[in-house]
């Protein structure tokens, strides 16, 4: 499974990418607004530095709705770096754009999905990526991991080659849970990826071995 960072915060990718697990960044308009980016320019020049620091795909959103706005913005969007992933929201004249997109060859990233049905559709215009989120789901009282695992069936029994990105990440667990479903990525939070190196055991274990290596060392 690979391991996406789901932010637009620099520092915050910094330090996922010196980890050496990191595959790839997602942002949305709501990422990129906390860390207080404004106008076309900045959005753009601030995509081009998560490029320039991160070797992955990084999905970049149009805000556009309409079939000609999305094209010209996912374009732009693309031209900026090989490496940058559209990213179209889930409606109408976003599925007819990722139809659009790859058939010139231009990677997608097909966001704000909640059902099986959606991630058919997305699979059948030719997304490379489908966000299914997960977390919302969970906070709506359905449950998120079960939509992956069920994506997960439909596409493996289909061959559909869309990769299943699970987003709206809350926790570790969710982390593992999506594994465990089938998940292709997992776009994370930076606090969820560095709780998954958490356990007790392994602090009370470590503070052991180092007071007996005292011993020895003298
Ligand atoms: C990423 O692609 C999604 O936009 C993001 O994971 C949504 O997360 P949220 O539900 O925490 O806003």
């Amino acid at each position: 499974m690979k391991f996406f960072i789901d932010t637009a915060n620099l520092a915050q990718i910094k330090e996922a990418n010196e980890l050496g697990i990191l595959d790839g960044v997602t942002t949305n308009p709501s990422l990129m607004a906390k860390e207080g980016i404004k106008g076309e320019k900045a959005v753009m020049d601030h995509y081009r530095t998560i490029c320039e620091m991160v070797n992955g795909d990084i999905s970049a959103e149009v805000i556009s709705t309409d079939f000609a706005g999305i094209v010209e913005e996912g374009n732009k969007l693309a031209a900026i770096h090989p490496n940058i992933v559209v990213k179209v929201p889930m409606i109408k004249d976003g599925i007819k754009a990722i139809r659009y997109f790859s058939e010139k060859g231009i990677r997608t990233n097909c966001t704000l999905v909640f059902s099986a049905g959606q991630a058919i559709l997305a699979a059948k215009a030719g997304a490379t990526y489908l966000s299914p989120f997960i977390g919302r789901i969970d906070d709506s009282n359905w449950d998120g991991i079960e939509l992956i695992s069920q994506i997960a069936h439909i596409y493996s029994v289909q061959g559909f080659k869309t990769e299943i990105l699970a987003a709206s990440i809350r926790t570790p667990l969710h982390i593992v849970k999506c594994a465990e479903a089938g998940a292709d990525v997992c776009t994370c939070p930076l606090d969820s990826i560095t709780g998954l190196l958490k356990h007790p055991l392994t602090d009370i274990g470590l503070a052991k071995f180092l007071e007996d290596a005292k011993k020895t060392l003298g």
